[in-house]
């Protein structure tokens, strides 16, 4: 396995692999990597001839300067998880490398319509540092695939219109969320719940799954909907930043042609935000 941080080294790994015809699927993450990561490495290697994981806490996607603190750093584990893996090629670079001028002065990418609403709306900011990193990321590996997490569902619809809008030659592929044996999707950011908030935190899958239910059975009230999921979960100690149900292409309000909806949801519980999502067929 081929370790790079700085740039034109991670261009030489990729020009040499490039030079065997090799297809390369590249699989960004933030690093403390569990199942749901390595589900999409194991993802990639059924498509790609070789995998390229970047380990990256990227500054510039962090709207909360506590969040980007706490965020779990835990790179000597992580290396060896990818090790197993065999995994072709990790790039590790830092944000002075990303960011060599100052994260201020870095030419961003923004995908309009989509990064503003939503989640969007609740962490200004977040989608722009997304697109921008994922744009560098996809210049210095210039990957045939790109894999992401279906829990990022909005991040995913985003950098799909991305690569559309900017012509970039890379398929995005989209895996499943890993959930637990409760139900509680797989998240970096789940290693920072209390013990005993651990033991509710399958709540939130289980509430939208609920909606998701009553939904499947008819009900199109949706506004009743998400409130008496908001009580329910505030009831029993989530804090929910937001719930909405949304048409899953367009990400705007549900209409007669909406074929998919989906259910997002993000609800703190003590420190951490959890998100998750379910899709309906209407
Ligand atoms: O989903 C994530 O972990 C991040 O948003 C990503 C895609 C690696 C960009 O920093």
């Amino acid at each position: 396995m081929i370790i790079t941080k700085d740039i034109p080294s991670a261009v030489d790994a990729v020009n040499q692999l490039k030079k065997q015809n090799a297809t390369i699927a590249l699989v960004p993450t933030m690093g403390n990597l569990h199942e749901g990561h390595l589900t999409l490495v194991r993802e990639a290697k059924k498509i790609a001839d070789k995998v390229a994981v970047s380990v990256f806490v990227n500054p510039l996607q962090f709207n909360n300067a506590d969040d980007l603190k706490n965020y779990p750093r835990t790179l000597d584990q992580d290396l060896a998880k990818l090790e197993q893996e065999n995994v072709d090629l990790v790039f590790t670079p830092t944000p002075q490398t990303m960011y060599p001028n100052g994260m201020e002065n870095q030419t961003t990418v923004f995908v309009p319509h989509i990064s503003d609403k939503l989640e969007g709306k609740l962490r200004p900011g977040h989608f722009k540092g997304v697109s921008t990193v994922v744009n560098k990321l996809f210049n210095i590996v210039r990957p045939d695939f790109a894999m992401f997490g279906q829990k990022d569902f909005q991040q995913v619809a985003m950098l799909k219109q991305m690569v559309d809008d900017m012509a970039i030659q890379v398929k995005i592929v989209t895996v499943p969320i890993v959930r637990d044996s409760e139900g509680l999707a797989l998240s970096s950011r789940n290693g920072l719940l209390t013990a005993e908030n651990k033991t509710k935190a399958h709540l939130l899958h289980k509430e939208i799954s609920g909606l998701a239910k009553a939904i499947k059975e008819g009900n199109r009230d949706f506004e009743q909907l998400k409130a008496s999921a908001r009580r329910s979960l505030d009831s029993t100690g989530f804090k929910t930043d937001s719930i909405d149900i949304v048409d899953a292409v367009t990400l705007d309000t549900i209409t007669e042609q909406t074929r998919t909806a989906v259910i997002l949801v993000s609800a703190y519980l003590g420190t951490p935000r959890l998100i998750d999502n379910i899709t309906v067929e209407l």
